[in-house]
């Protein structure tokens, strides 16, 4: 069943240097019980499509718009009390991007776990801190961390205490960005394990953002594949990650180290393009080896290639 619909999402940004096209037009959804992942290079908007979902934006916003529809609620109609008596972390919760690093430093993390209970629901604070208490271990923390700071935990309980933080609620879906990058390889393999296990336990969706295929690959089951401010390719993690059919997609596994194999790592020529001014046509022909002239005045729709797999490419048109 279809959790989450997104269609025609657009976020753009108004800076001195023009507006920004963050996310332009992008359609996708998420299933119960489903992990889809967001994969794409740095600056391609992938926490722009979250905070867009959260309704948490910047005030330079120029344009937010599309409609955004949980389970048969479209978000976009509701005002922003409703949103948050409603949908906001009850619902649809998100763990920002660099959050271990933002914990109050002189607060105990058990009461940064408490505060949207005490704020949001109203309860009293003990209640609120044994919920805490409850989460943490949910999470895989022994209950003392409650009483701890955050100067005294290591990286990856800091990581685990800001999942607690999005799942004290009991949200549906849970969108997770860039929640184990900060992490040295074993932790990072924890915390992917403790993911995991939250998924089966509690049913969780999530949209896990990441600039990582393989680690896209280990947790989803669908991957969408972004590229300046669109998507390209969506699929099954498998489809994906065995059979990408996007230059864009191809280029990105071919940059993927493995252990058992000794090739030469792939590189993408290039830059991503700028958001500003983003090239005509498709916005990967400046990198793309396939490119021809059509590639560079019109844009690709996107076209299924078989069952669940989408690509925006002129190849399978
Ligand atoms: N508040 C803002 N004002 C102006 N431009 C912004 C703002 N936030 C993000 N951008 C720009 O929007 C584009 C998309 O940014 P976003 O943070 O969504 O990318 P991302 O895919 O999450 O990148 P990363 O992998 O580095 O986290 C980038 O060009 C970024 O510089
Ligand atoms: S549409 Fe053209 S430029 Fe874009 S990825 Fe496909 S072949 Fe390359
Ligand atoms: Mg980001």
């Amino acid at each position: 069943m279809v959790l989450l619909k997104v269609t025609d999402l657009r976020l753009y940004y108004r800076t001195t240097r023009g507006i920004v096209r963050a996310v332009d037009g992008v359609s996708f959804d998420v299933r119960e019980g489903e992990a889809l992942a967001l994969v794409g290079e740095s600056g391609c908007g992938k926490t722009s499509i979250g905070i867009s979902i959260m309704r948490l934006l910047p005030r330079n916003v120029h344009t937010y718009d599309g409609s955004i529809v949980f389970e048969g609620i479209e978000l976009m109609k509701l005002s922003d009390e409703e949103l948050n008596r409603k949908i906001r972390w009850r619902k649809i919760s998100m763990v920002f991007q660099g959050a271990m690093n933002a914990l109050n430093p002189v607060l105990q993390v058990g009461y940064q776990v408490a505060e949207p209970l005490i704020v949001h629901e109203g309860m009293n604070k003990k209640e609120a801190l044994k919920k805490a208490m409850d989460t943490l271990e949910r999470v895989g923390l022994p209950r003392e961390v409650a009483f701890r700071y955050p100067h005294e935990l290591s990286g990856g309980m800091k990581q685990r205490v800001v999942i607690a933080m999005a799942l004290i609620m009991n949200p549906k879906l849970v969108i997770l960005d860039e929640p184990t990058s900060a992490l040295d390889v074993v932790t990072q393999a924890n915390i992917m394990n403790l993911l995991k296990r939250l998924k089966r336990q509690h049913n969780l969706s999530y949209i896990f953002i990441t600039h990582d295929l393989a680690l896209a690959s280990e947790l989803a089951d669908r991957i969408a594949v972004m590229y300046a401010g669109k998507l390209v390719e969506i699929g099954t993690a498998e489809q994906i990650y065995l059979s990408p059919k996007h230059p864009y997609t191809q280029k990105l596994i071919g940059a993927v180290p493995t252990l058992r194999e000794t090739k030469k790592l792939e590189f993408i020529p290039g830059e991503v393009p700028s958001l500003i001014n983003p090239p005509p046509g498709c916005r990967f022909h400046p990198r793309c080896p396939y490119a021809n002239d059509r590639c560079k005045r019109e844009e690709p729709p996107m076209v299924e290639v078989e069952p669940e797999h989408y690509v925006r490419c002129w190849l399978y048109v």
